[in-house]
């Protein structure tokens, strides 16, 4: 069956520009969440409503496939007559994330989606920025926005792994940005993918320092942080205690992507910090009642986890609340 083109704007989405230019000047970013499926959906939308904060409903390649690109477009439709349904309607944008091709990127551009990322970032530079600027004049006849990214994360991103970082190099992201009209950058600075991002005794920081040249060189300029989870060690003690069995688990500490909050980093990723929320509440269900089967009974508490924690990054760490 022919699929018809959808635009975001009848489904009630936006695209991220305004919301990252409010962003920048007001010194907060908007969260990203990731999400696969209904429960989450909805906890990100129940703590966004309740915190009045813009969103950016972030979808990878394998979510789309894992929920399915039709489902979605009405998930995310349903995500913001549910916003409004709450008294909060607030901003929702619906983003790809981590695109891996210009078909990907125009696919999702005629299902729905108001923004897309396209990372090139494991490209030649002159390759990523063709590829990128190639999905920019696609991407902004239908007033969608693209994010780009400059410089490799460490750790496993869409079964890739990078065993180090290559920071993002100040020098190259004017001429990036000039060239390929992106929207917005997503930069490496030691943040990484995944729930192990350093090893035990190692020094769990991000280079702030890079993130101020860049902002020198490009001023008021939309960045964004990958692989901003901070690994809660409540919830990896609650999925250990309950047959789970992750061992050095280490995140970015909140204090940090709090100072990155502040400058031009409008956009916050995080996903790994809401699977385990998730995980430590259907493990813990599990494990104190094996006689329960509803699957409500285990997902319900993991959506109620993951709606606190996403309450708490937005007004503790990213300070998006009331921002909407
Ligand atoms: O950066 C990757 C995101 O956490 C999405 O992960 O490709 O397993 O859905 P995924
Ligand atoms: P985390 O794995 O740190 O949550 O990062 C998620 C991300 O960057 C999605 O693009
Ligand atoms: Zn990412």
């Amino acid at each position: 069956m022919q699929k018809q083109a959808v635009s975001y704007k009848s489904l009630g989405l936006c695209n991220s520009r305004e919301l990252f230019k409010k962003a920048v000047s007001g010194g907060y970013a908007v969260p990203a969440y990731n999400f696969n499926n209904l429960e989450q959906l909805q906890a990100i939308i129940m703590a966004c409503a309740e915190t009045k904060s813009p969103v950016i409903l972030q979808v990878s390649k394998g979510a789309r496939s894992y929920a399915n690109e039709t489902l979605l477009r009405y998930l995310a439709q349903g995500a913001v007559a549910f916003a409004e349904e709450l008294g909060s309607p607030v901003p929702i944008v619906l983003h790809l994330d981590h695109g891996d091709s210009f078909e990907l990127c125009k696919d999702c551009i005629e299902s729905g989606f108001s923004s897309v990322m396209i990372d090139g970032s494991h490209l030649p530079y002159d390759e990523n920025v063709a590829l990128t600027k190639k999905v920019v004049e696609y991407a902004h006849q239908f007033d969608v926005t693209v994010e780009g990214e400059l410089g490799v994360l460490a750790g496993i991103e869409d079964e890739v792994s990078h065993a180090s970082h290559t920071y993002t190099q100040p020098e190259e992201v004017e001429d990036f940005v000039a060239k390929t009209g992106v929207d917005s950058l997503a930069i490496s600075i030691g943040t990484s993918h995944g729930a192990f991002k350093f090893k035990p005794g190692e020094d769990p920081k991000i280079r702030l320092d890079i993130l101020a040249e860049i902002e020198k060189r490009i001023p008021g300029f939309p960045i964004v942080l990958h692989g901003a989870s901070s690994v809660p060690q409540e919830l990896v003690k609650v999925i250990n205690e309950h047959g789970g069995k992750l061992k050095d688990a280490i995140g970015i500490g909140e204090d940090q992507l709090r100072l990155a909050a502040k400058s031009a980093v409008c956009k916050i990723n995080i996903d790994s910090d809401g699977r385990l929320a998730m995980t430590a509440a259907v493990r813990k269900v599990l494990d104190e009642k094996p006689e329960e089967f509803d699957p409500r009974k285990y997902l319900g508490p993991a959506r109620d986890s993951l709606k606190q924690l996403y309450m708490h990054k937005i007004k503790n760490v990213l300070g998006s609340d009331g921002k909407a």
